[in-house]
């Protein structure tokens, strides 16, 4: 059985002050949730801050991207010792707003994948394709291409402490999700790239979210797929209110 795992990505959003109001809400609302794996993703200035709300509950916190250089002079960047330091035990890798606007390639987020399994961290590693490429049939092409880049070089060890997010660019942000059988064909298919790769035992254990206009209404419908082991929620997790919803998808 698969733990299913609810991330929250903040992306640029939301002051310190704002941050802290929303995970004290979390907390009050789905602080001591078991049965899903719940994990919040602020910006970088509010890790700490919404770190020390959250202590002491069963919510994780995350970061929505690193560097992976432990130190040095990389004016800007931060690193995944800095992400420990703060009380992170989660990261996002390869979103696709940074593949998009800041050119991340796959081979960066394997740097960035390696570098977060040797510090002990948990990531998530964000794969999907874009509009015009589902539209010309490669979407499975486009999706295992970014598998195959980012988990170069991964043992079947690690492999099992990270989790794949399936996010088709042309639903993130739009109000436009793919449908649950569309989803779960692709995250079917990213399965069997796993399987072979890894090997069945990873196969089984990996688990795979699906993100993009992930809502209180379609959670559900999306959580009753076979291999939809969780969700990746932008927009709908600012607010408290409907982020505690999609968490508790299995109540109602
Ligand atoms: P969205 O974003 O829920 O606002 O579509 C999802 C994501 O980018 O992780």
């Amino acid at each position: 059985m698969r733990k299913p795992i609810i991330g929250g990505n903040w992306k640029m959003n939301k002051t310190v002050d704002e941050a802290v109001r929303e995970a004290q809400d979390l907390k009050l609302e789905i602080g001591q949730i078991k049965s899903v794996e719940v994990v919040v993703f602020p910006p970088f200035t509010a890790l700490e801050s919404v770190g020390k709300v959250l202590r002491g509950t069963e919510i994780g916190l995350g970061a929505q991207n690193m560097f992976w250089e432990e130190k040095g002079a990389y004016t800007g960047e931060v690193s995944p010792l800095m992400l420990l330091d703060v009380g992170c035990r989660y990261v996002i890798l390869g979103h696709s707003e940074r593949r998009g606007y800041f050119n991340e390639s796959d081979e960066e987020i394997n740097k960035k994948l390696k570098s977060a399994l040797r510090s002990g961290l948990f990531p998530l590693v964000c794969v999907g394709e874009k509009l015009g490429e589902r539209k010309d049939g490669k979407a499975k092409q486009v999706v295992e291409n970014q598998l195959r880049g980012c988990l170069r070089g991964i043992s079947a060890q690690d492999i099992e402490r990270i989790v794949i997010a399936y996010e088709p660019v042309w639903a993130i942000g739009t109000g436009e999700t793919a449908t649950p059988e569309q989803a779960q064909d692709m995250h079917y298919f990213i399965r069997e790239i796993l399987r072979e790769l890894f090997g069945e035992k990873v196969a089984q254990v990996i688990r795979i979210q699906y993100g993009g206009s992930v809502k209180p209404e379609n959670i559900k419908d999306l959580m009753s797929k076979e291999d939809i082991d969780g969700a990746l929620v932008g927009g709908a997790s600012l607010k408290a209110k409907s982020f505690a919803q999609i968490v508790r998808y299995g109540e109602s």
